[in-house]
């Protein structure tokens, strides 16, 4: 079997030394793959992907691009070898224009150089969202929420990534412009870009994402290929079915109307 783009080899992270707010985390990815990860608040979603992301070193374990440990290699350089996180929250420049955004995300170090890596993607973010074109030259700042995200991801874009992190990419949005940011993550998916995608609520990931991994208090409580589960099993491992006594309590919880892994 071909090489793994990513690997996540039995880590353990934390922001304290020995309180691993993470455990024993075993992942991997190939070329192509949209992974998706699944969790409530404080499940660890984010410093798994601060993690591979290079913001944080793991305490234990590896984190391997095509087979090479990248050890405490800085985010940037794990940037310029393809490997990009869009944080919780949009990323976005507010007092430069939308076109500004996207030179200064390029990392260029001059100007005809951003204009020559932005004019290389150019059709892809403007394609993916055209809005974006639109909408040029005016500040950031003073976009819609779901514009800003487009944004973000457009910005990550331009720094030409093989695989990229997203976190929570959905916070925060209207339903509708939720579902045009999915749209474009699967066409992204048919550009043959990698993803790992971190949602608290599974429904979008189970169509976008070949697999899902789902976090419970730091650990991952199931690791399948999506066509291996259902929104059931999914539901069992959000709530951490091995320390509940059984359908009772999850039942409770929907009473409670707490939606996160509601279809
Ligand atoms: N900077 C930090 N310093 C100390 N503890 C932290 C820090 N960030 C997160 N934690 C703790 O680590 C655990 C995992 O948090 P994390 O942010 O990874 O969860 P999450 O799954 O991303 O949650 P959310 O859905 O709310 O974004 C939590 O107990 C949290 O309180
Ligand atoms: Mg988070």
């Amino acid at each position: 079997m071909a090489e793994q783009l990513l690997k996540v080899n039995k880590v353990d992270a934390g922001y304290r030394r020995g309180a691993h707010a993470i455990r024993d985390i075993n992942l991997g990815l190939h070329a192509g793959d949209a992974l998706g990860v699944v969790g409530m608040n404080g499940a660890g979603k984010s410093t798994l992907m601060a993690t591979i992301a290079g913001r944080l070193v793991p305490e234990n374990g590896t984190v391997e691009l095509e087979g090479r440990d990248l050890g405490r290699m800085s985010p940037d350089r794990r940037a310029r070898q393809g490997l990009v996180l869009l944080p919780e929250g949009h990323q976005v420049i507010g007092a430069l224009t939308v076109e500004q955004n996207l030179l200064v995300a390029s990392g260029a170090r001059t100007f005809r150089g951003a204009r020559r890596r932005l004019a290389a993607v150019a059709d892809l973010v403007y394609g993916l969202f055209p809005i974006l074109a639109d909408r040029a030259d005016q500040l950031a700042g003073l976009m819609s929420g779901g514009e800003q995200q487009m944004l973000s991801i457009g910005r990550a874009l331009v720094t030409g990534p093989r695989l990229l992190l997203l976190d929570e990419p959905s916070l925060g949005l209207a339903p509708a412009v939720v579902d045009r940011i999915y749209d474009a993550l699967t066409d992204l998916r048919r550009e043959q870009l990698s993803l790992v995608v971190v949602e608290q609520n599974d429904t979008r990931l189970r169509n976008l994402c070949n697999k899902i991994v789902v976090l419970n208090s730091g650990v991952v409580t199931l690791s399948a290929a999506t066509e291996d589960t259902d929104k059931d099993a999914i539901r069992r491992a959000y709530f951490g079915a091995s320390h509940l006594p059984g359908d009772a309590v999850l039942a409770s919880h929907e009473a409670e109307g707490d939606s996160h892994v509601q279809g």
